[in-house]
Formats: C-alpha cells, structure tokens, sequence
C-alpha cells in the first residue's frame, strides 16, 4: 500500500491509500476481510464470480479497514447510508470518503472537511475513442483534447475521463449525470477547475495525474463545512 497526502489548506488534509489488490489474494485475507461486509455488500458478492468476486470482497474489506482506522472504529462498525446515486456516506458521519478501482488496482480517499470523488482509470486499448470521448465531454473539451492528441493521444484522453468521473462522483451523482453538461480544464501541472456547461466556475477543486502513463487519477473536492 501507498499513501500520500494532499494538504489543499494546512488544517484540513486529504489522505490518499493505494492498494494493490493483488497483494491481497490469499485465502486468509480473503475471508477475514469478507466476514466485514454488511448484508447489503455481501449480495454484491454473490452477485460477482472469479476474480471480480475476490477484488470487490478486498475493494469493501480494506475500505471498512481505512474507515475504521480513520474514526477509531471496528472495520465491521462502519454503517453506510448511500443517496439516490448510490454514493456511499457514513451513517453517523465524522469523515468523507469515495474510492475507485480499476482491475487489481484500488484508490481510497479521506478528509474531515472535503466531500470526495475519485478515480482511477487504467490506459487500456479504446477502439471507441471517440464515441466515448462524444458521449463524455464537452465540445469546448473535446476541442482541449484533440490539441493534446498530437502529444500524447491516450494520455490527455484518460486525464480527462478521471478528472471527469472524479467530478461526477464528487457530486454524488455519477454517470447519471449527463458527462457533458460540467467541464474539467487542467489550471496548473496537477490541478484543474470545474465549470458548467455556461462556463461558470464550480467551487469544486480538482486534482488529477498520471502514472509512467499507463494509470491516470484524479481527486475532485469541495468543503463539506
Ligand atoms: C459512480 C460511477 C460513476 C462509478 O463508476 P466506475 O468507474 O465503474 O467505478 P469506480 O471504481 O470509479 O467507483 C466505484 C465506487 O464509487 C462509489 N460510488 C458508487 N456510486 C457513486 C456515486 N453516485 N457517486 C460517487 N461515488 C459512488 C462506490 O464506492 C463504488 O464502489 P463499488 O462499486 O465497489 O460499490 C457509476 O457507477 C455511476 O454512474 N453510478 C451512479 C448511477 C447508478 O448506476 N446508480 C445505481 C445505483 S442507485
């Protein structure tokens, strides 16, 4: 596991914990983290088979163990509400949360004052790139990309995707949302804004990377207070 930590103002970090979800395959790990699901998560592992069975149990587990260390709880006392989208919160709140995966790979982040989105996406070969990049982005970012596709064509267009799914999510709503109506625009080498459609700005700040260009992430947050 990776941690890292973004400090967006001085008293109020976001903290960040990477897993490899391979690390986590042996059988020991596999039942002491599936005895920690609720009833609600334990139907979405019957509902999987194989290895995307083995990565949700892991996915849940350590989150519930992220959470538990965070709030001083059990991992198995965490109680979660969801809202109309699906977004997981905490029942008696005390900190914000949201993670992503993508196949082995898992991204939990925490903060006392900022709502959360992440996001993880994996540099996989797209035959549809650009009916995803129609159905996701603006004109005005499709525009932003095709400037970058001579750069680096499947970079700028991951960037992107993560920094818009890490926005969505952070609103709680996710691809429920039709991905074209906000805007992400990268502001600095690692950060970058959210607009509406009329290009207002969104107090929603953004974070996002990438990793030796096979991994793009992205953290999208707004005060909570
Ligand atoms: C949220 C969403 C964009 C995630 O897409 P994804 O790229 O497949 O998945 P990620 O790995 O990045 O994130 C998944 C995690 O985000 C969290 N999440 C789920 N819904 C969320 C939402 N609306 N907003 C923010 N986070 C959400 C969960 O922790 C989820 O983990 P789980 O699937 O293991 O339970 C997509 O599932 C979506 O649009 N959901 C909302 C609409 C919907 O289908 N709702 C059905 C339930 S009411």
């Amino acid at each position: 596991m990776k941690s890292f930590v973004f400090y967006p103002d001085r008293e109020a970090p976001i903290s960040c914990y990477f897993f490899d979800l391979k690390k986590f395959l042996d059988d020991q790990s596999l039942s002491s983290f599936g005895l920690m699901l609720d009833d609600l998560e334990k139907q979405q592992v019957n509902l999987r088979k194989g290895i995307f069975r083995k990565r949700y149990i892991l996915a849940h587990g350590l989150l519930r163990k992220v959470l538990g260390k965070s709030l001083n709880k059990g991992p198995e006392d965490i109680v979660y509400t969801r809202n109309s989208y699906g977004k997981p919160g905490l029942e008696h709140g005390g900190i914000n949360f949201n993670m992503s995966h993508s196949d082995d790979l898992l991204l939990i982040c925490v903060s006392k004052k900022y709502r959360l989105g992440v996001d993880l996406q994996l540099h996989k070969k797209i035959e549809n790139l650009d009916t995803i990049s129609e159905e996701m982005f603006s004109s005005a970012e499709a525009d932003f990309m095709e400037q970058q596709l001579t750069i680096n064509k499947y970079n700028e267009f991951f960037n992107m995707w993560a920094r818009k799914e890490a926005l969505l999510k952070c609103l709680g709503v996710g691809l429920m949302h039709n991905p074209k109506t906000l805007e992400t625009f990268p502001q600095g080498r690692r950060s970058a804004g959210a607009f509406t459609e009329d290009k207002s700005r969104l107090p929603i700040q953004i974070y996002y990377g990438n990793i030796k260009n096979i991994l793009s992430w992205s953290i999208a947050f707004i005060s909570s207070l």
